[in-house]
């Protein structure tokens, strides 16, 4: 997707406090500010779902990539399907759910878990692929994913990733469908988590020091 084409969300012009939405209690005091209201996350995807169904001509493999995709996935899910179903096109959807692990605390521990069976990956092969991501960080861990999966011969690939994070640590790869791009901070709420933190938060949201020690895993004690 051409930069012109997403939001940019800069610090400066998106920066709502806390007290301006509805906050759970228990994350009160994890939070640095609000960056993306939930209502916003929304209307953007409506606009995303319009332009990928304009750009389908048939059945998709829509892939989510667990667990931080989940949320986007289902709201993206319900957005195509009013948008296939207003464009009278024939386009089927069927769904597929792929984990993905590769962050420890705030950093990419570079390895990443595919949780499909055979089977499932040999399925793949002549589908016309979406996958459904929440955020592209480094970029490694969908380099990673897309390699793998071409193994398995899909007639076509496209990624739509919800968060497009501007970090001078990104592997320089560019999803085919962007909602927003954001700076370089560690986000979560909106199904995005800190160690399985915050998922449960609606809006997205930065992480404060508080947040980040609270939650800490402390690498010492990991197998
Ligand atoms: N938040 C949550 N998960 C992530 C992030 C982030 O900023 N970057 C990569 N995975
Ligand atoms: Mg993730």
């Amino acid at each position: 997707m051409d930069p012109s084409m997403w939001i940019d969300v800069t610090s400066e012009r998106f920066n709502y406090s806390l007290n301006h939405f509805v906050i759970p209690r228990h994350y009160e005091n994890d939070l640095e500010n609000i960056l993306i209201p939930n209502g916003l996350i929304m209307d953007r995807i409506e606009a995303l779902a319009q332009l990928i169904v304009q750009d389908t001509d048939g059945p998709i493999v829509a892939c989510c990539v667990l667990k931080g995709g989940h949320q986007f996935f289902a709201d993206l899910m319900n957005q195509m399907k009013k948008w296939i179903t207003k464009s009278r096109k024939h386009i089927p959807l069927s769904l597929e759910f792929i984990k993905v692990k590769s962050y420890v605390n705030d950093r990419s521990t570079g390895d990443v878990q595919i949780s499909l069976t055979e089977d499932e990956l040999k399925d793949l092969e002549g589908k016309h692929l979406l996958i459904v991501e929440d955020i592209i960080d480094t970029g490694n861990t969908m380099v990673r994913l897309l390699k793998h999966l071409e193994q398995y011969s899909p007639a076509s690939v496209r990624v739509a990733s919800l968060l497009l994070k501007k970090t001078p640590l990104s592997c320089g790869y560019i999803p085919d469908y962007v909602g927003f791009a954001i700076p370089d901070a560690f986000v979560v709420g909106y199904a995005l988590d800190y160690n399985e933190h915050f998922r449960d938060l609606d809006h997205i949201c930065v992480i404060n020091e508080t947040g980040k020690t609270k939650y800490a895993i402390k690498q010492a004690e990991e197998k």
